[in-house]
């Protein structure tokens, strides 16, 4: 029926919009695009209309997400095809500026998703000052059930599982990249566990670290390289506690192989999709382990 092709964004429930827009354009370098009536801050990478959107809320954290679909179906029968399925449904109009219409579903944990089959790209460009990511890398959520939530997001959006933690913690993707959305099953009363940006490689992490010392934001965990994802990443709070991953080198999927684009550091040679035990190595090569948050 579709398959999602790109997490584009996420809108976050903001309580402060000037500090948070202060955090994402002046630090993170993304590009504030516009303000709507409504008071929503649109902001965005470089290439998208927004990848992110700030709506003014007496509460704090994720929203919606946002993921571009393939189909060929037109949105309203994506939306009866959810609807027929027992799963809520909405065809929206104008409910993003830059998505004139777009399928609003609920996923197994009450989280909102906007599907659309393509965003306005309105290629304003990257930014030039601030740390200035490559792309939206990957949301992780908090979740009731991991296995339900996965087979969700299996069966209806078409994403894959990349690698299992034990049986709580999955890493689902949608692209050669290993993850673009996990799923850590825990008590967390947040939504979102952390919203992640890619960088350009190891040198970015670093200059994006004394950055963001330099401006008051120390990291709340990180350098790591993960096992799982192999990934090179630090952590970080945005000004409203939001969890930020700034992260490269992670790993390549290669479809056709059906493993992982080969590196020095992989624990299996090949590196195939597996269930990983729960041990520090997973999360953790070089042995810096996660703050309580992460994981609880
Ligand atoms: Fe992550």
């Amino acid at each position: 029926m579709l398959k999602v092709v790109r997490v584009v964004g996420a809108t976050l429930n903001t309580m402060d919009i000037d500090k948070m827009i202060a955090h994402y354009t002046e630090l993170l370098g993304l590009r504030l695009v516009e303000r709507a009536d409504n008071g929503n801050a649109y902001i965005s990478l470089g290439l998208d209309h927004h990848n992110l959107v700030l709506s003014p809320s007496s509460v704090s954290g994720l929203k919606t997400m946002s993921y571009e679909i393939n189909t060929d179906y037109s949105l309203k029968e994506v939306a009866e095809y959810f609807k027929i399925n027992g799963i809520w449904a909405d065809l929206k109009t104008d409910a993003e500026h830059g998505i004139p219409e777009l399928v609003e579903i609920s996923d197994p944990d009450n989280n909102r998703i906007h599907l659309f089959p393509e965003s306005k790209r309105i290629g304003i460009g990257y930014k030039d000052k601030g740390i200035v990511p490559q792309k939206l890398g990957h949301i992780t959520t908090n979740v009731k059930n991991a296995k339900k939530t996965v087979g969700f997001y299996e069966k209806y959006l078409g994403f894959k599982v990349s690698d299992w933690m034990a049986d709580f913690f999955c890493f689902m993707r949608c692209s050669s990249d290993h993850h673009n959305m996990n799923f850590m099953q825990n008590q967390s009363s947040k939504k979102m566990n952390h919203i992640a940006f890619e960088l350009k490689d190891v040198g970015h992490i670093v200059a994006s670290t004394d950055y963001l010392a330099k401006n008051g934001k120390p990291l709340i965990w990180g350098p790591v390289r993960h096992g799982i994802g192999h990934n090179i990443a630090t952590y970080h709070y945005d000004a409203e506690e939001n969890v930020v991953e700034l992260f490269a080198e992670m790993d390549v999927m290669n479809e056709e192989m059906g493993y992982f684009e080969p590196r020095p550091y992989h624990e299996d040679f090949p590196q195939r999709p597996k269930v990983w035990n729960n041990v520090p190595q997973a999360a953790s090569q070089w042995g810096i382990m996660p703050p309580e948050e992460l994981t609880k």
